[in-house]
């Protein structure tokens, strides 16, 4: 056994978000399009004489007890497969914090990487990712990556036909918004309507399988976005920069606020990045490639 395991695990955007109405359990059901891309998180597990320690190199304020969905990941982890020692976590962060991109449950879907290849415990992806559901919707397709459909509350993964790579303008915010904030505003927003099934567009899926950047620009939806916008209005402002600058598509990713602007080609995503950045209207502008694999030991394995 290796005495500590180092996982990289990137963060996601949402190419489509149809979200049915509000369901008993307190969650929507979904249909939603996943595409991991290259911005990462890594999280590296070694064994603690007991209880869980999480450190973090992040400026921000992430929660580093219970509150962490890592430690929660660690925890049940212990709970299931009898793990007696204690477990110290270490996330080096690079997934904005609260921006729609998954940072959180990417940091639970490490851990559980991280501790399968610590402790030797050979588990299967699709196992690894039916534990990753109990804690979190968005945790499965942080370990799956890629390109996937997920249903149910998005956490039931299906991987999709993808072909080629996309160029991502990713406009990060300094302040976050809460998922659950951003699905209560959805609700209130849709008060008195009819909402229908959740679905996913087929010209979205055609743009996918056929690697058409310019009709997969055009297919981007988010039911949340709205909502996020209604949270956040300066969104408005970004998307409609991006556009006017000639993004094939853009769209809040999630629950937001990272807005992401879809880029004809790398050189095409360079000028959009000077373009937003010289705005004023965005503080930071990234750019980023996907798909890339969800959640891969890069040491200790
Ligand atoms: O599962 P996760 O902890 O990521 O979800 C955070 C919150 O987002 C939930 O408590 C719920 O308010 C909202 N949510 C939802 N429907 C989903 C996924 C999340 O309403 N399918």
């Amino acid at each position: 056994m290796t005495s500590e395991v180092t996982v990289r695990v990137p963060g996601k955007i949402n190419l489509q978000l149809s979200v049915g109405p509000l369901q008993r359990d307190g969650y929507h059901e979904l249909a939603t399009v996943f595409q991991s891309v290259s911005l990462f998180d890594e999280i590296t597990v070694s064994e603690i004489d007991k209880g869980i320690e999480i450190t973090t190199d992040s400026k921000s304020n992430i929660p580093l007890d219970k509150e962490n969905l890592a430690y929660k990941a660690a925890e049940i982890m212990k709970k299931k497969f009898d793990i007696e020692t204690g477990l110290a976590i270490k996330i080096k962060k690079e997934i904005p914090i609260a921006g729609g991109m998954a940072g959180g449950s990417a940091d639970a879907g490490g851990t559980i990487v991280a501790i399968d290849s610590l402790f030797s415990l050979g588990l299967k992806r699709d196992e690894m990712e039916r534990i990753g559901s109990e804690l979190g919707a968005d945790i499965p397709f942080t370990i799956a990556g890629g390109t996937a459909i997920g249903t149910g509350r998005g956490d039931q993964i299906a991987p999709v036909l993808s072909r080629g790579s996309y160029n991502w303008v990713l406009a990060l915010s300094s302040s976050g918004l809460s998922t659950p904030s951003v699905y209560k505003e959805c609700d209130r927003l849709r008060e008195g309507l009819d909402i229908s099934k959740p679905f996913v567009s087929d010209s979205l899926l055609q743009a996918l399988s056929h690697g058409d950047a310019k009709a997969l620009g055009k297919a981007l939806t988010n039911d949340l976005q709205p909502a996020a916008c209604s949270l956040k209005p300066a969104l408005r402002l970004i998307l409609d920069v991006g556009l006017d600058y000639g993004a094939l598509g853009g769209i809040v990713s999630g629950s937001g606020p990272t807005v992401a602007f879809l880029a004809e080609h790398e050189d095409h995503a360079l000028d959009l990045v000077v373009a937003l950045t010289s705005s004023g209207v965005v503080g930071n502008v990234i750019r980023v490639a996907g798909p890339v694999p969800g959640a891969r030991v890069i040491t200790g394995a």
